[in-house]
């Protein structure tokens, strides 16, 4: 069947391509070690949930007006001004089916062909075939594990030309864990300043951090907010990943034009969980810092694993639930008589022959590292290390 060219410049995720095949795996009774999937291993709070039921039992289940429920905007922006002091009406916000959504629905209201939007590497899979789809061309810049992951200033320069129309920021990353500082923030602002681009900042891990405090860059430079886009969702710090809830707030008229296309698309994000969304920005919020504390655990003991593996250097993320190994030091290295070779081929070995599922760097922009979301008990981060360590030790 013929099928229109936008389908050729995009590929499917590899994040849920590899979750796929580690979970068919599982599903015929292979012991995998699974360290691809992207979302906490909590539950659901209690609380959400029922509110949910609540609203189903109470007949909740018509179209809501498109945008969100006027209830939950409002919750919205409440939340945006207490934790994050930026200031927002609620016809500047968007609720979505999702972050991603949002973020989908921004590059479509945004773009024109061939307008250009700055993404910095190792980037979230999903940025660059967004803007792809909506008819833009992602314009990487580099950034080194070596400076935190901060992108250079003077790099960001280089990369804008008229045609840049966004930059793209996310701290905590996906997939690098890290969070960019103040300092940092600052660097890209100056760089920005003098070129009117939208500035998308995605914070959708903010609540999973694990040292020092976060910054939107408003914060630290609030002559950008009139061109600020927050992308926010209930996924990461709720544990809400299969209820589809994310926001986006910003200036009016691209919030109206995200609108229209949401209007005709998805139209109002499922009702019930519109509910169970309000709930959960208005409820208790000890259980986020439980599972913050069990992550940073978790990140201790994976860092220091990865790091006791000969040839494998691990960073200590800030933030986020990933962890960004840099495996250049195996790659030379010879597995059944051939150089491992690449980060692809690296992760295939691990789920043929180890039973561990891993992301490679390369989808994220990023060759010669790996991606492990320690998002999963301890219990399988030790078995996951076990079988690193058995597959370094047979390389030669
Ligand atoms: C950086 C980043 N942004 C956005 C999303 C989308 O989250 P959701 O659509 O579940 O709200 C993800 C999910 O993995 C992510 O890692």
């Amino acid at each position: 069947m013929q099928l229109a060219q936008r389908i050729k410049l995009i590929k499917p995720s590899p994040t849920l391509a590899l979750n796929a095949r580690a979970k068919a795996l599982a599903a015929q009774g292979v012991d995998v070690a699974g360290f691809v999937a992207g979302e906490p291993d909590f539950d659901t709070p209690e609380f959400i949930k029922q509110a949910a039921i609540d609203s189903l039992k109470a007949g909740f289940t018509k179209y809501t007006p498109t945008a969100g429920i006027p209830e939950l905007r409002e919750a919205i922006c409440a939340k945006l001004q207490k934790d994050n002091q930026l200031t927002y009406a609620p016809d500047q916000v968007l609720v979505s089916t999702g972050a991603k959504h949002s973020l989908y629905n921004i590059f479509q209201a945004l773009l024109n062909e061939g307008d250009e939007v700055i993404i910095f590497t190792p980037y979230w899979v999903s940025y660059p075939d967004m803007v792809m789809l909506a008819g833009g061309k992602p314009v990487f810049v580099q950034t080194r594990e070596e400076d935190g992951f901060a992108p250079d200033p003077e790099a960001i320069r280089k990369a804008l030309t008229p045609r840049t129309r966004a930059i793209v920021i996310n701290s905590p990353s996906n997939p690098s864990g890290a969070v960019l500082s103040r300092a940092a923030l600052e660097g890209i602002a100056s760089a920005i300043r003098g070129h009117d681009c939208l500035i998308v900042s995605d914070d959708i891990y903010e609540k999973l951090l694990y040292e020092g405090q976060f910054a939107n860059i408003a914060n630290v430079a609030p002559d950008l907010f009139p061109r600020l886009v927050v992308v926010n969702g209930l996924s990461k710090a709720y544990s809400m990943t299969g209820w589809r809830s994310g926001y986006a707030a910003g200036p009016k008229p691209l919030i109206a034009g995200m609108q229209m296309i949401q209007d005709q698309s998805t139209s109002n994000p499922t009702s019930v969980v519109q509910k169970a969304a309000l709930a959960a920005l208005k409820g208790p919020t000890d259980f986020i810092s439980t599972m913050v504390e069990e992550f940073r655990a978790r990140r201790e003991l994976i860092v220091s694993g990865l790091n006791s593996l000969n040839g494998v250097r691990c960073r200590k993320p800030e933030g986020a639930f990933y962890v960004f190994p840099d495996m250049r030091g195996l790659l030379e290295r010879s597995y059944k008589g051939a150089p491992v070779g690449t980060s692809s081929r690296l992760s295939e070995i691990l789920l043929d022959d180890f039973r561990v599922a891993v992301m490679p760097g390369a989808p994220f922009g990023a060759e010669g590292f790996l991606r492990l979301s320690f998002a999963t008990s301890r219990q399988v981060i030790e078995k996951g290390l076990s079988r690193m360590k058995d597959f370094v030790a047979t390389l030669s």
